[in-house]
């Protein structure tokens, strides 16, 4: 999601101040929104480690100069170690699967270099904000094949070129995700700004939020966006021992024994249903968790208050799923009032626009070209 899409619906909105809840908060982009439009409490909730990571980062207030200062020695330190080869024996090595399949010993070597340094770091705050380009380090010198979500491994003639500076990579990341944060995060967080990002799914409490500002996943995890697979490597490096087991944890990954019966999305289940039944309960399953966080989601706003879900409706075996209608009707179940639903153009998201869903070679559909936002308001009548 784009903060921009957000700035603009909550200005239409006239939502200026409250408590801002986003469920699938992912790296903050409705943090970056709520920021813009004068909101200064807002909560935020996800399942993967990183995401948790990033979105706290961004949003918590650290001394630029005390940032620069610690790129400085970290820096120095670390070329000072590198000086002897054999002060890396010194060093555990961590505990990556499949380390010498996914890294070169040189990169590996680095990697743990690095990671020696950062975990040295005495404010936390800093520690953690130095983590970010390091996990994107990871991404970046493994020998995953970039810009895509799903782990997959180079081509073997590509591996023998493949010699990244992993030092140089992580200081100008450091020093550009530091410009970054000084520039445009930092800038905008005040005194009061309250930013409160947990790592864990959301939990209903009863009418304390004004607005809802969210963009939960499209579908579940292996066949959508792999938010799971894409962040592996970096969460493995973090010391995240589930690191392999999280998008069976993120929404629509445990399969139900039933598919969904009633609704408006049963009849293109049923579709589904007659070309692949194992596609119809996995779809299924995204939609009874979509289902449960929304009840969950609706109880929480106060009445009165906005729910603005920004999605998209993805195709299954030539089946085009209306999320953005059944993200409606849930609302409406639970005492809301469908305002209006914006269909957009989607920019360039890193997913595949065209997948093969009949599994026939060289067939294919479009996934996904249009974002819906879907605006519902709770009824101020007691139901
Ligand atoms: C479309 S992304 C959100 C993107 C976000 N707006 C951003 O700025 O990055 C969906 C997010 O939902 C998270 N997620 C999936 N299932 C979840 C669950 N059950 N509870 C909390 N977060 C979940 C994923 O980890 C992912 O970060």
């Amino acid at each position: 999601m784009l903060p921009q899409i957000g700035i603009e619906i909550l200005n239409e909105l006239n939502v200026k101040s409250g408590r801002l809840l986003d469920p699938y908060c992912g790296s903050g982009s409705s943090f970056a929104s709520g920021l813009e439009c004068g909101i200064t409490e807002m909560y935020g909730f996800d399942i993967n480690p990183l995401a948790v990571l990033i979105s706290s980062v961004r949003f918590t207030k650290v001394s630029v100069n005390e940032l620069i200062e610690a790129k400085r020695e970290l820096r120095n330190n670390v070329y000072e170690f590198l000086k002897d080869e054999k002060n890396i024996e010194t060093l555990q090595r961590p505990q990556i699967t499949n380390i010498d399949f996914w890294f070169s010993k040189e990169v590996s070597d680095n990697l743990i270099v690095v990671k020696h340094f950062i975990d040295k770091i005495q404010d936390k705050k800093i520690k953690r904000f130095f983590l970010i380009p390091f996990s994107e380090t990871v991404r970046e010198c493994s020998y995953t094949r970039n810009n895509e979500f799903k782990l997959f491994r180079m081509k073997e003639k590509d591996l023998l070129t493949f010699n990244p500076d992993v030092i140089g990579v992580y200081l100008n990341k450091l020093g550009n995700t530091i410009f970054l944060y000084s520039n445009f995060y930092f800038p905008k967080l005040q005194a009061n700004t309250k930013i409160n990002v947990q790592y864990s799914d959301f939990q209903p409490e009863n009418e304390s939020y004004d607005v809802v500002l969210t963009s939960p996943p499209y579908g579940d995890s292996r066949t959508t966006v792999a938010y799971g697979q894409f962040s592996t490597l970096s969460n493995e490096w973090l010391g995240i021992d589930y690191a392999r087991k999280i998008d069976g944890m993120l929404m629509g990954g445990v399969k139900p024994k039933q598919k969904i019966e009633a609704g408006i999305i049963a009849d293109y289940i049923s579709e589904i249903d007659k070309i692949d039944n194992k596609r119809a309960l996995e779809v299924s399953a995204f939609y009874y968790d979509l289902e449960s966080s929304i009840n969950k989601v609706a109880k929480s706003i106060k009445k009165g208050g906005k729910s603005i879900y920004v999605v998209g409706n993805r195709t299954v075996k030539n089946v085009q799923l209306p999320t953005d209608q059944f993200i409606a009707e849930k609302f409406e179940h639970n005492g809301f009032k469908h305002l209006i639903t914006y269909k957009r153009a989607l920019s360039s998201k890193s997913m595949p626009s065209r997948n093969s869903p009949t599994n026939e070679a060289g067939k294919t559909v479009s996934t996904m070209l249009w974002e819906f936002v879907v605006i519902c308001e709770k009824n101020r009548e007691r139901m």
